[in-house]
């Protein structure tokens, strides 16, 4: 019943896990299914958004009526989020983007060590992976946006249309304890407008699950416990929370 409320609206959804390469046959993954994202990217065309989703290696259809980008990498979904940022009115990152990533990716197959050799080693053969962070997409949006002349914001890198419109940024926290406490906290780190929070130990929520029971933090201090709801009802009741924020 919110026909056409995001006409006009250019909206950016991630979706999924993304996948850091260890060599060309592996990777470090996660467990995302890409559902809570693609039902926010379909809820946003149906209510007139054009919607731009940025999904890692999911295992969905594509949508119709939504622009797609597939990327693997937490780089990589960056980047693609960088070149659409302008003139986009809401990101929601629902994506479940890698914290860490392999330092070097190998170029050719790891080769595991043979018994032999494996024997004549102290650590019988165990492989060691060095990780690096990953750059936060959306914190460090949040930092460098200055589009709505709030200073708490900062100013300079990757702008927002300056002075022009301002950015919704929707943050989405996948936790297994401490569920509040984490979710204030990257709510207030991010300069978040919503943090949509789950906790992703429930059996009816989180990853791989048709439904999903979150807890919605605004940006004043107000939090909303939602029931337990398929992710389609999920994604409308984030949107129509997030509509009332546009200008
Ligand atoms: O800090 P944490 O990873 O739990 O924060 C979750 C939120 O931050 C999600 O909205 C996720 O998409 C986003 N995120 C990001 N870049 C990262 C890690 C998380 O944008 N490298």
């Amino acid at each position: 019943g919110q026909h056409g409320d995001l006409a006009g609206r250019r909206v950016i959804v991630t979706a999924g896990g993304t996948h850091e390469p260890i060599d060309p046959v592996r990777y470090v993954g996660n467990r995302s299914s890409g559902k809570m994202g693609y039902n926010l990217a379909i809820d946003a065309r149906d209510r007139g958004a054009h919607v731009i989703l940025i999904s890692g290696p999911v295992a969905l259809p594509a949508p119709y009526g939504v622009e797609l980008h597939q990327v693997e990498t937490a780089m990589q979904m960056r980047d693609v989020v960088h070149s659409f940022i302008t003139n986009a009115d809401v990101l929601v990152m629902s994506a479940a983007v890698a914290d860490y990533r392999p330092q070097v990716a190998a170029t050719q197959k790891i080769k595991k060590q043979t018994q032999h050799e494996a024997m004549g080693h102290q650590d019988g053969g165990a492989l060691t992976l060095h990780l690096v962070q990953n750059p936060d997409i959306l914190g460090e949006l949040a930092t460098t946006l200055d589009g709505d002349g709030d200073a708490s914001r900062g100013s300079g890198g990757i702008s927002n249309t300056p002075a022009k419109k301002r950015l919704i940024r929707v943050g989405f926290a996948a936790e297994t304890e401490h569920l509040l406490e984490h979710a204030r906290e990257k709510l207030r780190k991010k300069h978040l407008d919503l943090l949509v929070a789950n906790d992703v130990t429930r059996l009816d929520s989180g990853f791989g699950t048709n439904t999903n029971k979150v807890l919605i933090f605004h940006a004043d201090g107000a939090m909303e416990d939602l029931p337990v709801l398929p992710k389609t009802g999920v994604a409308t009741a984030i949107w129509d929370r997030i509509v009332p924020l546009l200008g």
